[in-house]
């Protein structure tokens, strides 16, 4: 009874309370009535404030209202290091040290739903618990060309496998009351010439190949955030082109989130309040120059804005709506109810960032059964390689980490061996020195000469008496390789790799080639190496991944993201001379015809094709059939087949599905991918696989229409493990 008296009286005191309390101070209110009745609460200087940065990565909220700021945080892999209020370097705060997870591709090359999901409950965590309420990412620019030195961040050359796995990781992110920011929306697909070039392209190809992953992120992820490009498209800022961002992006696709510009991304005021900027960030005056500090109230959106209100050249409601845009981010992170604390460098994210690394890498190649490395048998091993050693998660650019601790590839070896087997380092290459990134006064390197020749002969010699030599080589996030404002020249490998690998090759038959990158390399010496491993930038744990699978203790299930090309001019946007462009318009010939669909298209031989990956075990498919073999297209149709791990271990395979159009009114790629899924067999173990596709996998879009077309006619669906390994195909038909 006393209880019963002790609630209702409760109630009777805070009952009054709540009905005081202002709408947008009350958790339990719809997001849309708090949002209004802030907006009402808000002076014209208030809004026009928050629409601008304050500081390197915030902008203002209204203390008066106790609406706080929103801070921003790159990037994809892991939570930036605190930065100065307004500079670029880092504010060396003690309890910033992150754990970087692996780069985008190799998420991707997982090709697993599921860990994109982990991957996003993940950082968002950590974002979380470092208050930032924006993460900078994740990146889906789709993958043009090998050479672009951003595409580490961004999760391969197919629209639909970047589709499948961004959403869940936004979902995730989200959940912890973080808004994820996709980006670069849209045609940032190479990093030479990128605050300006204009990207010619059809509307065909913008449709089908460069928005669909950016479309699956607001429409099915939900993003409440997307940041615009440096480029241009129709002549116009992506930061503020009327065409993405009012017309497709905010009109067609229901976007009601936020739209923040890249860093200095803004060129002009009017443009940026017509044409759907909510939100400008930079660097000093226009953000691409360097200018005096705190200048933040002379941005694009901040004081000239202001003037334009004042002035009657501007109105109110656009200004409202940026505002309504802006108060919603906030009620869906920063004053959310019910919202997680995050956790921020623990053993679980650590965790986390190992497994998708193990489901990540990729087997290339593996003749005579070189790996796993069998240590009943090898005594002495020599590990070969700058990469073995070299700080991965610094560097290439905003997505550059202070991290608690990165396993590197030769600790990971060493710790995975211990005294089991003698393990032996010798560098073999060497990359000149790199100045620290986001460091105040970092002291220059100094310039050394390197001998190539004699760090090769060491390295030759130490081969010839080791029983398994294992290269740890690649890119790295130097200038000029992977890393974000500028493009590789070259597809091959820097610092003459190409020679000490085949020296090595030669030295000793028994040689594992580890290639870590964010892109695909040259490979003149793929016949000689009988084991070849792409490992990506695995982040904090990557030696540890990469150990486990040259050890066998893991068996590799991952898959391309992208065609490594034999050679460049092998690749669409090189073929016809494209890329990079002449500096003012770069023109997409290769239409919708990028990646595995040109190769298809142009029946080009890749040295490994889009969705290759290897196993240490073996998969058998059976015949795929279908439920019916014609169709309407309001039907969906589903296709099932049976695989079988015919091996003697446990493994996963990615099950591909492509579809093939036989016969369209425009002109179609062989075939598309539009299905995936891992299987996770045990030895001997068979399961059964199906797809189900509706007319959206069966669909191409049409300029001339304007809109997304199915046409009655033929169609085959051909089930493989690659692009280039179909097992089985079946054909079918929609009918008219
Ligand atoms: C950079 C990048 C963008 C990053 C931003 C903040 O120029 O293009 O991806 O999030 O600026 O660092």
């Amino acid at each position: 009874m006393k209880k019963r008296f002790v609630i209702i009286l409760s109630w009777a005191i805070a009952l009054p309370l709540f009905a005081q309390t202002p709408v947008y101070l009350n958790p339990a209110a719809p997001i849309e009535d708090r949002v209004e009745d802030a907006l009402q609460r808000m002076t014209r200087e208030e809004k026009v404030a928050m629409l601008h940065a304050q500081s390197k990565f915030s902008a203002p909220g209204v203390p008066r209202l106790g609406i706080p700021e929103n801070w921003m945080s790159d990037g994809p892999h892991g939570i930036r290091a605190e930065v100065l209020w307004d500079e670029w370097y880092g504010a060396n705060w003690t309890n910033d040290s992150c754990i970087a997870f692996p780069a985008l591709t190799a998420l991707a090359a997982s090709w697993n739903p599921d860990m994109a999901a982990l991957y996003g409950k993940s950082i968002g965590e950590e974002a979380r618990y470092r208050n930032k309420n924006v993460l900078l990412g994740p990146g889906v620019n789709i993958y043009r060309t090998p050479l672009n030195g951003r595409n580490f961040e961004y999760m391969g050359e197919d629209p639909y496998l970047a589709a499948q796995m961004v959403v869940p990781y936004i979902k995730e992110v989200q959940r912890n009351g973080v808004a994820a920011c996709v980006k670069h929306f849209a045609l940032n697909n190479q990093e030479i010439y990128r605050n300006h070039i204009n990207v010619q392209v059809s509307a065909r190809a913008l449709h089908e190949i460069y928005l669909p992953a950016f479309k699956a992120a607001i429409q099915q992820g939900g993003a409440w955030a997307i940041m615009g490009a440096y480029n241009q498209y129709k002549n116009q800022h992506c930061c503020h082109n009327r065409y993405l961002l009012n017309d497709i992006l905010k009109r067609d696709w229901g976007f009601d989130g936020v739209v923040v510009s890249d860093w200095g991304g803004v060129h002009n005021t009017e443009e940026a309040i017509a044409n759907g900027l909510d939100m400008e960030f930079g660097t000093w005056t226009n953000g691409l120059n360097w200018g005096k500090s705190d200048v933040y109230n002379q941005y694009y959106l901040a004081q000239p804005y202001l003037e334009l209100l004042k002035n009657g050249q501007a109105g109110e409601d656009v200004l409202n709506d940026k505002v309504r845009r802006i108060l919603r981010l906030v009620f869906r992170t920063n004053m959310a109810p019910n919202r997680p604390y995050g956790s921020f460098g623990t053993q679980a994210h650590a965790e986390t960032g190992r497994r998708i690394a193990e489901e990540g890498i990729v087997l290339l190649q593996n003749n005579r059964n070189v790996l796993p490395v069998d240590l009943s048998k090898v005594k002495n091993i020599l590990v070969v390689g700058e990469n073995a050693v070299k700080k991965m998660t610094t560097g290439g650019g905003s997505s550059s980490l202070k991290v608690k601790y990165e396993v590197s590839p030769l600790a990971g070896i060493q710790a995975r061996v211990g005294s089991v087997a003698q393990v032996t380092y010798v560098k073999g290459y060497e990359s000149p020195a790199e100045g620290e990134q986001d460091v105040k006064n970092a002291k220059k390197p100094e310039a050394k000469t390197i001998d190539a020749k004699a760090l090769r002969a060491e390295a030759v010699n130490a081969a010839k008496s080791a029983d398994v030599v294992l290269f740890i080589g690649g890119l790295n996030k130097n200038a000029g390789q992977d890393c974000e404002g500028d493009d590789r020249k070259t597809l091959d490998l820097p610092y003459a790799q190409n020679e000490l690998i085949a020296a090595l090759a030669k030295a000793n038959p028994n040689m594992v080639v580890v290639i870590i990158s964010g892109n695909a390399v040259a490979m003149p010496w793929a016949v000689q190496a009988p084991a070849i491993v792409e490992a990506w930038y695995n982040g904090t744990e990557a030696g540890n991944a990469i150990a486990a699978v040259l050890f066998g203790d893991v068996n590799p299930s991952g898959k391309l993201p992208f065609t490594f090309p034999a050679r460049l001019q092998d690749n669409s946007a090189h073929a016809a001379g494209d890329y990079p462009g002449d500096g003012k318009n770069v023109t997409y010939h290769d239409d919708i015809f990028v990646g595995y669909r040109w190769l298809d298209k142009e029946k080009i031989k890749p040295l490994f094709a889009f969705g290759h990956g290897l196993s240490y075990t073996m998969f058998q498919y059976g015949e795929v059939s279908v439920n019916k073999s014609k169709i309407t297209a309001a039907e969906t149709i589903t296709f099932t087949l049976s695989v079988k791990n015919t091996g003697t271990r446990d493994g996963a395979e990615v099950v591909q599905l492509y579809i093939s159009d036989k016969k369209a009114s425009l002109p179609r790629p062989v075939k598309e991918l539009k299905g995936f899924k891992k299987v996770y067999l045990k030895a001997g173990e068979t399961q059964t696989v199906s797809f189900t596709i509706d007319h959206a996998a069966l669909s191409f879009y049409d300029d001339a229409k304007g809109a997304w077309i199915t046409e009655p006619g033929a169609f085959e669906a051909l089930v493989g493990a690659s692009s280039a390994d179909i097992k089985t195909d079946v054909a079918f038909e929609i009918k008219r």
